[in-house]
């Protein structure tokens, strides 16, 4: 079993208690709380191995792992994790966009694909470092530093407080490609929203006008998958499943691994 996030160590220790100690493998990116950990577990009497590094990168002198939980969030799950895992192994990860978290379980089949459905749960973990590390997001600020430069202003009949309800924030994070931001900003209550390329949008929760700048016209976007949404019958993340294969390639479903939601611009 390999864990991603060793933390502190107390999940590491039920997992050693539960399972025994030469079973555990747990990784963290920050060698002084592997240290503190070590530590912590030998005073509750267990020693699995603790490892310090990348964890996308998984432990591969440990693999194969029947079990694979991550306590900090991906933006895809990382191919490592799946060539990791035994086959029949089961990974437990939070699939976390700008927009939603989405905890998910995912089991390897005999041809190496890993396949799983969303849980109805969040998972609001940590983002795992520094791979989902976005410096657009990092230096985020509030909007009122924005360049305002060919603002085009609008006004939008759908409600922005949509964005606010989970199960429309997922659709949105498979569907939209690159948010890198998605926030509300106080006084006057809003929504803001940006993309990759530097577009972002404003919408004031009251008023419903929207402020666009960029190349990309985000709010109609989330206007399309708003929409999609809606003739989806308003599907929730329960319902969405997620297929990996070991080549790396990822793809989000709807009820049938058939059914594939490509993501893109609404
Ligand atoms: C929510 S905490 C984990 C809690 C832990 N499982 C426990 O029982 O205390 C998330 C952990 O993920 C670690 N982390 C973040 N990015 C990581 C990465 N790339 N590889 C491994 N660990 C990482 C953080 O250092 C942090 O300790």
């Amino acid at each position: 079993m390999l864990e991603i996030g060793t933390g502190t160590g107390y999940n590491a220790a039920l997992l050693a208690y539960r399972l025994g100690e030469d079973r555990v493998t747990s990784i963290d990116i920050d060698p002084t709380l592997v240290d503190a950990a070590r530590a912590a577990l030998a005073a509750a009497g267990f020693s699995p191995t603790l490892v310090a590094g990348d964890g996308a990168d998984g432990v591969p002198d440990r693999a194969p792992f029947d079990r694979l939980i991550a306590t900090c969030a991906v933006p895809a799950i990382p191919t490592p994790w799946v060539v990791q895992l035994a086959d029949g192994g089961v990974i437990v990860a939070d699939v976390r966009a700008e927009t939603s978290t989405a905890l998910i379980t995912a089991r390897r089949t005999g041809d190496g694909t890993v396949i799983g459905r969303f849980h109805s749960v969040p998972g609001y973990f940590m983002w795992l470092r520094p791979h989902a590390a976005d410096p657009l997001r990092e230096s985020a600020q509030a909007d009122n530093v924005f360049d305002h430069t060919g603002a085009r202003r609008s006004v939008t009949a759908l409600d922005p407080a949509v964005l606010r309800d989970p199960e429309f924030g997922f659709y949105v994070s498979i569907r939209i490609n690159d948010i890198v931001q998605s926030v509300t900003a106080a006084d006057p209550l809003a929504y803001v929203i940006r993309t990759r390329d530097g577009s972002w949008t404003r919408v004031d929760a009251s008023t419903r006008a929207v402020v666009e700048v960029g190349t990309r016209s985000v709010w109609a976007e989330i206007e399309g998958a708003a929409q999609e949404w809606e003739e989806l019958g308003r599907p929730a993340r329960s319902q969405f499943g997620l297929t990996v294969t070991d080549d790396g390639c990822q793809h989000v479903w709807l009820d049938d691994p058939r059914s594939v939601i490509q993501p893109g611009r609404p």
